[in-house]
């Protein structure tokens, strides 16, 4: 591809953080054209009374989502769609997982044919046929090739230029190529896996973990309980990637996408200090919702893996393994209040934890 038109669709914080990368590249790469569009999904989305679009475009900084971190002056944000993915060769996606639906399907027969796709998206979808990921979702709603960018990403660390690693999950090496010149820095580095669905269901599955290890730092357990998440989560997430996608290969779980985004969510993510926060409000007897916490920690942005925890288990219950799961069932049972939190250790032996 020659000077191919790079587009991004969705601008929440890991967006900025990759706009911030990428920008980068396609400045210093004459393989790019050096301007970025970008989709907004929510043109009266303000900061301070201001026009958010406004102030991407004016300022080239976003001060809700990664403030202070300059997202370079050839980018522009508009809130339509069609203008920002119809001539891109190159389109990112990463929006929350819940609106990607509706979003391929706006943009069915609207993209370039030989454009090539990437989903930043760590999240999956549940229909009729069985579960989707966001990968399958643009292939099939976009006819185009879509690769994934996973790892232990944290946009704010990204932002500040702290060392941090990903891998392109890709179709072939070539497409893998591609995405690596577009996202590599001297301080993020890229590896290529051939191995679309593993690192998409790392990424997806492991936000549930991280929700468990929230929840055991609510109940003040420390270091031995947290790693009796870890491991039986990482056990887990193989398990059922592995049976959903036959050909998922046993090395995506020790590579970035798989235990290092792990590590990095159950330790410095919003899933894990959400559910901490969640906990420690049931266990004071004030408990609180999910949705509020969202507005109070978040900025109202949805925690992605509450969903992704009720997708994975329709999937679980549909068809009849949720004892083969046994933690991310427990986890889903007390996310919906079946079961108090101190039950978190019933996967294991049966038992709760005193208050
Ligand atoms: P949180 O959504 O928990 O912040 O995790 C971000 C992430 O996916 C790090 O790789």
């Amino acid at each position: 591809l020659k000077c191919s038109k790079v587009a991004m669709i969705g601008i929440g914080p890991f967006a900025c953080a990759a706009i911030h990368l990428v920008v980068q590249n396609i400045e210093a790469d004459d393989q790019f054209d050096p301007c970025l569009k970008v989709w907004v999904q929510d043109p009266l989305d303000e900061f301070e009374g201001r026009s958010l679009i406004d102030i991407v475009n004016t300022e080239h900084h976003h001060p809700k989502y990664l403030p202070g971190v300059h997202l370079g002056d050839k980018v522009i944000a508009s809130s339509d769609l069609e203008w920002v993915a119809s001539d891109a060769d190159v389109l990112i996606f990463c929006p929350p997982h819940q609106h990607m639906q509706s979003i391929t399907r706006r943009l069915m027969g609207k993209v370039k044919r030989e454009a090539v796709a990437i989903s930043l998206v760590k999240g999956m979808r549940v229909g009729r046929d069985g579960p989707q990921l966001v990968s399958q979702m643009i292939r099939k709603n976009l006819g185009i090739d879509c690769s994934v960018l996973m790892g232990g990403n944290v946009a704010s660390e990204i932002a500040k230029r702290e060392l941090s690693e990903a891998v392109v999950g890709a179709n072939s090496r070539e497409t893998g190529q591609l995405f690596r010149k577009l996202f590599q820095t001297p301080y993020f580095n890229v590896d290529i896996v051939q191995d679309v669905a593993g690192a998409e269901m790392c990424g997806t599955l492991k936000n549930i973990v991280a929700l468990a290890v929230g929840i055991v730092d609510g109940l003040g357990c420390g270091c031995n309980a947290k790693a009796v998440i870890m491991r039986q989560g990482l056990t887990e997430m193989r398990k059922l990637s592995k049976t959903l996608y036959p050909n998922v290969r046993n090395e995506t779980f020790f590579e970035s996408c798989g235990l290092g985004d792990m590590i990095t969510t159950c330790l410095g993510g919003r899933h894990r200090a959400t559910a901490e926060a969640w906990t420690r409000a049931w266990k004071s007897g004030a408990p609180k919702t999910w949705s509020q916490l969202e507005v109070e920690l978040l900025s109202g942005q949805k925690l992605q893996g509450v969903g992704t925890s009720n997708e994975v288990q329709e999937v679980l219950r549909a068809r009849g393994w949720e004892a083969s799961y046994p933690l991310f069932t427990t986890v889903n049972r007390i996310i919906k209040n079946y079961i108090p939190p101190t039950s978190i250790f019933t996967f294991r032996d049966g038992v709760i934890l005193p208050l």
